[in-house]
């Protein structure tokens, strides 16, 4: 009885699933495939607690406070800020990123890989009904440290969204996408490196930036649309902490035609899934204090805008990739990125 009364009173996600459990209506592969993430060994900024990010932040249009937002505001009724604005929303940090509140830094994962006490994950399946299911593992991180271009520090941003997806094909997987800054990479599942030789793919998130990558190592990447007067920047990936996103994770189900979203979970919010803004500060301007664009170039500025959610990321596909008219290039074979 008492893992029952346990599990009303924290809720799903903390208690039933550290005991080995799978919500009811989740496929159990959706579980035993899950990736499991290694983050960079000197990452000062760890999965954070989604619902966390509310509360240190507050809505802004255009540097305004959003006025009769709902207040406080919280994962069951975030999605009301659609009518005050929309995509133009930015959850803005009551303190600003260069004093580096303490929420930015998240929560290490213990020994077992759990992020205690933080719901760092939503994991969002969504069964095309013809055999495929596809299932998103979505990472959040309260803060992504950019990079250093030409010795200085660019792309920092409050609030960031990373995924992997699995694609099954009657149960079995078949394809992983890996999110990389505004694009990523496809494996065959067959070609991924499993945790102890085992199902569960093995996922490095990059210093800072959080991108997923397949192997550890230095990944090169270019900035979308700039020529880099001097090449690339680059990621940084290694086995540091272990993280195991199910362990503290929303479950739920997305419905590709009503394109409505379900709990998986017990007593989950599905309310915040459709907010359609921004889960951080929005990009400053040139002449605000805190913002420093290397030669005055806009795509090189040390602070971007926050990314927007789950919902924004293509959740019902056509192939593993997003459609973002590149061609979806499904690797046989394990290469480091370097475009
Ligand atoms: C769980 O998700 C499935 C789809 O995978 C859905 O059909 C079902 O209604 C959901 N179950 C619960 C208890 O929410
Ligand atoms: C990792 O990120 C931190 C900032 O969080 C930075 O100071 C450090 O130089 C980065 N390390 C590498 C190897 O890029
Ligand atoms: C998805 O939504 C459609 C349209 O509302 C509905 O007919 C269908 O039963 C839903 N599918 C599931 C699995 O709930």
């Amino acid at each position: 009885m008492i893992p029952v009364l346990a599990t009303l009173a924290a809720g799903w996600a903390l208690t039933a699933r550290a005991q080995g459990g799978i919500p009811d209506g989740v496929p159990s592969f959706v579980v035993d495939y899950a990736p499991v993430v290694y983050l960079y060994s000197e990452d000062k900024y760890w999965p954070s607690d989604i619902s966390a990010q509310l509360i240190n932040t507050e809505p802004k249009v255009n540097s305004e406070p959003v006025a009769n937002a709902p207040n406080p505001l919280t994962l069951d009724n975030l999605a009301e800020l659609n009518d005050f604005g929309g995509e133009n929303v930015y959850l803005t940090s009551k303190i600003k990123p260069d004093a580096n509140p303490p929420y930015l830094k998240g929560v290490l994962p213990n020994a077992d890989g759990e992020t205690q006490g933080a719901i760092s994950c939503a994991i969002v399946t969504n069964d095309h009904g013809d055999g495929t299911v596809d299932a998103f593992y979505f990472y959040f991180y309260a803060f992504d440290f950019g990079g250093v271009y030409v010795g200085q520090n660019i792309g920092n941003h409050v609030g960031d969204w990373e995924h992997n997806m699995i694609r099954f094909v009657d149960g079995k997987p078949s394809a992983v996408w890996y999110s990389q800054h505004s694009n990523g990479q496809a494996f065959e599942y067959g070609t991924v490196t499993k945790l102890d030789g085992g199902d569960r793919p093995i996922v490095y998130s990059a210093n800072g930036s959080h991108a997923n990558y397949a192997t550890s190592g230095t990944h090169a990447y270019g900035i979308p649309n700039v020529n880099l007067p001097s090449g690339l920047i680059e990621d940084h990936t290694d086995e540091g902490p272990f993280w195991d996103p199910t362990l503290s994770a929303y479950w739920y189900s997305y419905n590709r035609t009503s394109k409505a979203f379900t709990s998986n979970g017990s007593d989950e919010s599905v309310n915040w899934l459709s907010f359609l803004g921004h889960w951080g500060d929005e990009k400053y301007p040139q002449d605000d204090p805190i913002q420093d664009c290397v030669f005055g170039i806009d795509a090189l500025c040390k602070y971007t805008g926050g990314p927007t959610g789950p919902i924004d990321k293509q959740l019902d596909r056509e192939e593993v990739c997003p459609d973002n008219g590149i061609l979806c290039i499904v690797r046989k074979i394990l290469v480091q990125r370097s475009d």
